[in-house]
């Protein structure tokens, strides 16, 4: 199933230039190697509008998939779970569920991440922790669930 990806880097210090940006890399990595079109690509602060910004438009160009990698911890400035939850039509609770619970069998620090899956628009938006090997191993435990959910948040027709 051809999939149309959006990614986002969270992050006040990479949309600065401060630092180089490695996770919205990881994550195109992993998007292309599942045999998805990454679509857009953005840096953008830790700000809520900024965030729903971005994701109302990687939604209306037509990506289906919009992953974000950071924000999701619980420093002052996370605010990427807010940010979404601020726009979505419903939360997936089981993506976040997923992620933490195969992510806590890493690294006890997996605690700390408010990642999620949401619909917003017609696309499903996956917040991933910050980390980008964390981004990377998240979307691996999440990946058997996106081509249908995808389907459904298109209004495609499902078996099921
Ligand atoms: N999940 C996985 N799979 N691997 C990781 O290394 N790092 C954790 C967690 N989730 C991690 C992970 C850490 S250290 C933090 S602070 C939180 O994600 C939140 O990260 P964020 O604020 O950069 O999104």
């Amino acid at each position: 199933m051809s999939i149309q990806v959006g990614i986002i880097t969270v992050s006040d210090r990479a949309s600065a230039g401060e630092y180089e940006d490695h996770g919205g890399p990881a994550v195109r990595e992993a998007s292309l190697a599942e045999g998805w079109e990454v679509l857009a690509e953005a840096v953008v602060p830790d700000d809520e509008e900024r965030i729903q910004t971005a994701i109302r438009s990687f939604s209306a160009q037509g990506c289906s998939l919009i992953l974000t990698t950071g924000g999701t911890g619980i420093a002052e400035r996370d605010v990427t779970p807010e940010a979404i939850r601020g726009i979505m039509r419903v939360e997936i609770p089981g993506y976040g569920e997923l992620m933490r619970m195969k992510s806590l069998e890493i690294t006890p620090n997996a605690i700390l991440s408010r990642c999620l899956g949401a619909i917003v628009d017609h696309s499903l938006v996956i917040a991933l922790p910050g980390k980008p090997s964390g981004a990377v191993e998240c979307l691996g435990f999440v990946r058997g669930a996106i081509p249908h959910s995808v389907k459904l948040a298109r209004k495609e027709p499902t078996s099921c």
